[in-house]
């Protein structure tokens, strides 16, 4: 049987973050089951804002060839779960992660005359995020809601299904990641 295939993205500059410490657990678990793991940290590689041409909507692809999102896009089209980790920056993805998405729209979906076609279905994700707001207030102030909505956007158009969110809290108070947050990052992987 072949072995799952697992990428995992870093979408925080910092190595030893929260989001990051939480993504290394993950990519432990994820070899520690026997699967394949690829992990990419965004801020490694060059990565063209998208132009906004429309081309690859009908095409499936980039019409930028010359940076490191013809590697990245392939191995989205090669991984069976997509691990996401990525901070809350203004309530929402921090431009990296957003220019990863639309980067990847035509390799993602097709558009059609009604709805949009999802190109990568089949796959699955986990999201990991960490924000500086304490629960509730995070919620009440809806800290991590735009970064959620953008996130769900993005994968379920492509056709890509949830297997669950972990959202780290009150970050600056925090030496590291509690082990409540990374059984349930566990827990997560045991689902795949
Ligand atoms: C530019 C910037 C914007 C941020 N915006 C928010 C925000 O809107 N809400 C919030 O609760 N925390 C915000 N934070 C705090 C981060 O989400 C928090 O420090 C998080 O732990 C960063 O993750 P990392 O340690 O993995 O890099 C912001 C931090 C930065 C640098």
């Amino acid at each position: 049987m072949n072995k799952k295939k697992i990428l995992a993205i870093q979408g925080s500059f910092k190595n030893n973050g929260i989001t990051s410490t939480m993504l290394k657990y993950a990519v432990d678990e994820s070899q520690k089951a026997g699967y394949d793991v690829e992990y990419i940290r965004l801020h490694d590689h060059r990565i063209e804002y998208c132009k906004g041409c429309r081309k690859c909507f009908e095409t499936g692809e980039c019409v930028i060839k010359d940076d490191d999102m013809t590697q990245i896009s392939k191995s989205f089209k090669d991984a069976d779960v997509i691990i996401l980790a990525s901070p809350v920056y203004w309530a929402n993805v921090p431009a990296i992660v957003k220019n990863l998405f639309d980067r990847m729209s035509g390799t993602s979906m097709e558009e059609t005359n009604t709805f949009p076609k999802p190109r990568l279905s089949g796959k699955k994700y986990i999201l990991l995020t960490a924000c500086n707001t304490p629960m509730p207030f995070a919620t009440f102030f809806g800290q991590t809601t735009g970064l959620k909505k953008a996130v769900k956007e993005y994968f379920k158009t492509s056709g890509i299904s949830c297997i669950g969110i972990v959202v780290c809290d009150n970050t600056s108070k925090r030496k590291g990641v509690p082990s409540v947050k990374l059984n349930q990052i566990q827990r997560l992987i045991r689902k795949i």
